[in-house]
């Protein structure tokens, strides 16, 4: 199997001078840390990285010149990001290899939990498996901005209009997804590429396999998968990683 990692993102919400990958964080770049934790599965036999196609940081990675490593270039969106790498995939490997897809911004992937999904995702290639967790609290489904502005000008406070509350969902039935997240190269090019002709917005893998009709499996993950988005999520992984690596 190979792995693809999508790492061609700015960090908008970071708001950092550099990418978010490439912040330093116990050790090592988030980035290196992402590699590690696949490169470190002897089942993973390439990993693909998707770069910004000006990036200069990456020079910097202890993976460069790794042969197992190879840089790509990225596109303007995560999806466009992952087509493109499985698209040079596809030159080497054939259809039925597997893909993990992770995140370079979920630098913390213990092993035993990365060896269960891949188990899972060997078992049911044509299903596929991702990682996801139970969510814990309740969850509320709000209404939209614009029934908002409809005659509910009670949601609107001193901190400026908040949402209000549509509905209650059940949150037995809600998972909160996660990478890395496991299909079939030739399935996962193909359910992509159709989701990108009918425009559809794919914030992940799973979405365009269940839009072709595909159920994926969920294989517990972990909360330490987060995925870095915001300054304060910064000290929770470097707790994250230092505990990883004890
Ligand atoms: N990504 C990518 N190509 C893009 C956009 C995102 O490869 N055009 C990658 C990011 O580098 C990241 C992953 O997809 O590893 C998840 O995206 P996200 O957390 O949203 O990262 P950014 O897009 O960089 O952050 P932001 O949305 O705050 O700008
Ligand atoms: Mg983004």
């Amino acid at each position: 199997m190979i792995a693809v990692i999508p790492a061609a993102g700015i960090g908008q919400r970071m708001g950092a001078a550099l990418p978010k990958q490439y912040l330093e964080c116990a050790g090592a770049t988030l980035l290196d840390h992402t590699i590690s934790a696949l490169f470190a599965e002897s089942r993973i036999q390439k990993i693909y990285i998707a770069l910004q196609p000006d990036d200069h940081w990456f020079a910097s990675s202890r993976y460069v010149g790794s042969e197992k490593v190879e840089r790509v270039d990225g596109g303007d969106t995560r999806s466009a990001s992952v087509l493109n790498a499985l698209s040079v995939a596809l030159a080497t490997f054939s259809n039925d290899v597997l893909v993990a897809v992770h995140d370079a911004a979920r630098p913390c992937l213990p092993p035993e939990v990365l060896r269960k999904l891949l188990d899972v995702a060997y078992e049911f290639p044509a299903q596929g498996a991702l990682l996801a967790i139970p969510v814990r609290d309740t969850v509320k489904y709000v209404a939209d901005t614009a029934a908002l502005n409809v005659g509910n000008s009670s949601s609107v406070s001193s901190y400026g209009q908040l949402p209000i509350i549509a509905r209650t969902l059940d949150r037995e039935n809600i998972w909160l997804a996660q990478t890395p997240q496991v299909f079939r190269l030739g399935d996962l090019q193909r359910a992509l590429v159709l989701a990108e002709q009918h425009g559809v917005g794919i914030t992940d893998e799973a979405s365009a396999m269940e839009a072709r009709g595909i159920q994926p499996i969920l294989v517990p993950g972990s909360r330490m998968v987060m995925k870095v988005t915001d300054p304060e999520d910064l000290e929770l992984i470097e707790f994250y990683l230092s505990k990883l690596k004890r």
